[in-house]
């Protein structure tokens, strides 16, 4: 019988689909710290992630038996992939599962920050009639320029389009899509974008991508719209940006340190925030603990 070790609650009708399988002795242990995690997973086949575990080089050398490490959902840098495969450990994730429910709440940031939905929100809250304080603009034939145009960015792309919005993309590969995107440098499309938005992962040539430079290249008041990884954005940067109304808002669902220790950015008025929750969405979720059973199934028997 294979063991996994769930180190994060995953969609409760896909844990209990895993847990009827005969073939698997599952175990769930959330909440588990890096020391914690290096103590229980020797005698474990596979163990199941999604963001909280930070599943790195000490647990992978402390792994007895471990032939598969799944992240239910996208991003990887929570796993040491270095470390695993070297020590022939598979790693998997579910890149398609949770592709609408980021692109949606993308497109709820922008909105947010064009109409200022979180200010007039707590201005409501504390009772007040703000109405003249809230004036917006509207995304009809804005330009966004999307950073990245895997499955999320050209997911946003359609939203957009269907709202009328003219969309350019960045990426380093040709992009291929029927969609009415036009490829651009980064340098046009920092240019020209009325609104610019990031969907690519965070890696040491992505880190800190957006800077001093790249804002100065910027529209005055340009939206940024960040629901990727927050090591791509340099969040001091973007602060200076913003105080010196270069950036007019900011949505931002992921930070540099999650959760932030610093909340000077946050802070700011023109700064729209979310805590991570871009993929929590229960249909997105559903989808990636349903792959996370196939895959397993799929891997071990
Ligand atoms: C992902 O990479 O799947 C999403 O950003 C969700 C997350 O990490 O919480």
């Amino acid at each position: 019988m294979k063991k996994i070790l769930v180190c994060d609650p995953l969609d409760p009708e896909a844990f209990e689909d895993l847990e009827s399988i005969t073939e698997f002795d599952v175990t769930l242990k959330p909440g588990m710290d890096e020391e914690t995690l290096a103590k229980t997973i020797p005698g474990y086949h596979a163990a199941v992630v999604r963001s909280a575990t930070k599943l790195r080089k000490s647990a992978v050398d402390a792994a007895t038996d471990l032939e598969l490490i799944v992240r239910a959902g996208i991003g990887l840098d929570n796993i040491d992939v270095d470390a695993a495969e070297a020590k022939g450990i598979k790693v998997k994730n579910t890149p398609a599962a949770t592709t609408i429910s980021v692109a949606e709440h993308t497109f709820g940031l922008m909105l947010a920050a064009v109409r200022q939905h979180g200010s007039a929100n707590f201005s409501m809250k504390e009772h007040k009639w703000e109405k003249k304080k809230f004036k917006g603009t509207e995304l009809y034939e804005k330009t966004l320029g999307i950073i990245g145009s895997g499955r999320i960015g050209c997911a946003v792309a359609e939203r957009a389009l269907a709202f009328g919005m003219k969309v350019m993309a960045f990426d380093i590969i040709p992009i291929k899509t029927a969609l009415d995107i036009k490829q651009v440098s980064m340098e046009q499309l920092f240019t020209q974008s009325d609104v610019i938005s990031f969907h690519l992962p965070f890696s040491e040539s992505t880190k800190h991508m957006i800077s001093d430079d790249a804002f100065s290249k910027m529209k005055d008041g340009v939206i940024i719209v960040n629901a990727s990884r927050g090591g791509i954005v340099d969040e001091a940067a973007l602060l200076r940006a913003l105080k010196s109304g270069k950036v007019g808002a900011a949505s931002l669902d992921v930070f540099e340190k999650e959760p932030p220790e610093d909340f000077e950015l946050i802070d700011h008025p023109n700064v729209i925030c979310t805590p991570h929750i871009g993929a929590a969405a229960k249909e997105g979720q559903k989808r990636a603990g349903f792959e996370v059973v196939k895959i397993l199934k799929e891997q071990l028997i």
